[in-house]
């Protein structure tokens, strides 16, 4: 694999993170058969619960010894940093978590613990990016045209420490074809949920009888990537490279009806973390009636500061607003029999990583769900 001047240097560096992290990059380059690296625009880090890599991981943070070179964010972590005792988080699993989050700020990324770090900072049309949560590498691909890879924890690490990734995959236009049409109707959650499952690791090419919004969008892209590890798609007359390419041959229709019901003791939204304009549709729909069971809204810190009096009306109506987690990479809602999401992803991970149930349905059912006694 070609290396540059700069990228020998650092393979050949006396910092040990440094040169171990070119040194994976250069291993998996070969084992990829990646011509050579790629200058990167951001990194994205994942997997940074302390409830996903317990002592080992967070050992291995500590023992770091490098600043990132691009703009790093951080995926959420196991629980609010400001509410993590009404969340029910012991202190033991706090100070845990507080010492990765200290181990990454060490590192030079920025604490933005949220899966929707195109909120923060949105990348540009044909950026190259290395980032690693799955729901935002499709989001990046499919939405905003950015390139990236879907990329482990660890690579990202390395990624956002020598400034580059592997130059393969969806980093090269070819590689960006729509390989399958799909005829989709229905909660784009539940579409994503049930393609992705049949689709697994193709480049859909979507057609939809309506046009979705900004963030059910979103929902079907951390659908996909939950159920078929898929990273990209395409959406006619939407995404920005829908013309590119032709419109695959092979046709699927799916519908996205997806009901699993429960009797819920937890309502949790926020899967990818919630935009502004999901917070209003929710306080929309609450109206004026207030919330009887738990609703949990999970969002990042930055878009809570940002819409401070729509937080406060959610909160008056009943609903918990929390920020810097999640209902899957958090221990909390272990302590409820059954959680109501609305999210595709949340669907498939929960039975994976939690110790409740989990049910399904739309926003609206949701929240009408939240209003019952
Ligand atoms: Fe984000 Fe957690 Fe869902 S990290 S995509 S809210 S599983």
């Amino acid at each position: 694999m070609y290396l540059d001047k700069e990228e020998e240097k650092m393979l050949e560096s006396e910092n040990e993170t440094i040169s171990k992290a070119m040194e994976l990059l250069v291993t998996l380059g070969k084992m990829f058969k990646a011509e050579r690296l790629v200058r990167i625009k951001s990194a994205h880090i994942s997997g940074i619960s302390y409830d996903n890599i317990g002592d080992s991981g967070l050992e291995w943070i500590e023992s770091l010894n490098a600043r990132v070179s691009v703009p790093t964010t951080v995926n959420p972590a196991g629980m609010d940093l400001e509410k993590w005792k009404e969340m029910g988080i012991d202190e033991r699993f706090y100070e845990k978590q507080v010492r990765i989050l200290k181990a990454l700020k060490n590192l030079g990324a920025d604490l933005t613990l949220t899966c929707t770090p195109y909120y923060i900072n949105k990348p540009s049309f044909g950026d190259h990016l290395a980032w690693a949560e799955s729901s935002a590498v499709v989001y990046a691909n499919s939405i905003l045209g950015a390139r990236t890879n879907r990329e482990a924890g660890i690579t990202s690490i390395a990624a956002a420490i020598t400034g580059r990734t592997l130059y393969f995959g969806l980093h090269i236009k070819e590689n960006r074809m729509p390989t399958v049409t799909v005829k989709a109707k229905g909660d784009l959650a539940a579409v994503g949920y049930i393609a992705g499952k049949e689709l697994r690791g193709e480049i859909p090419y979507f057609i939809f009888e309506k046009k979705p919004s900004e963030w059910e969008l979103k929902q079907l892209a951390a659908s996909l990537a939950a159920t078929g590890s898929v990273a990209m798609f395409h959406a006619e007359e939407i995404t920005p490279e829908f013309r590119d390419f032709d419109v695959p041959k092979e046709r699927v229709e799916v519908e996205g009806k997806l009901e699993k019901e429960c009797n819920a003791d937890l309502i949790a939204i926020g899967c990818p973390h919630a935009s502004k304009e999901e917070l209003e549709e929710i306080l929309r729909l609450i109206g004026d009636e207030k919330i009887k069971r738990e609703l949990w809204i999970f969002t990042s810190r930055r878009i809570a500061e940002g819409s401070r009096d729509l937080v406060r009306k959610l909160e008056k109506m009943g609903a918990k607003v929390y920020c810097d987690t999640c209902m899957v990479v958090s221990p909390a809602p272990d302590r409820f029999k059954c959680v109501m999401v609305n999210s595709g992803k949340a669907l498939h991970y929960i039975p994976e990583r939690r110790k409740c149930e989990v049910a399904f349905s739309d926003l609206k059912n949701c929240i009408r769900l939240a209003k019952t006694p």
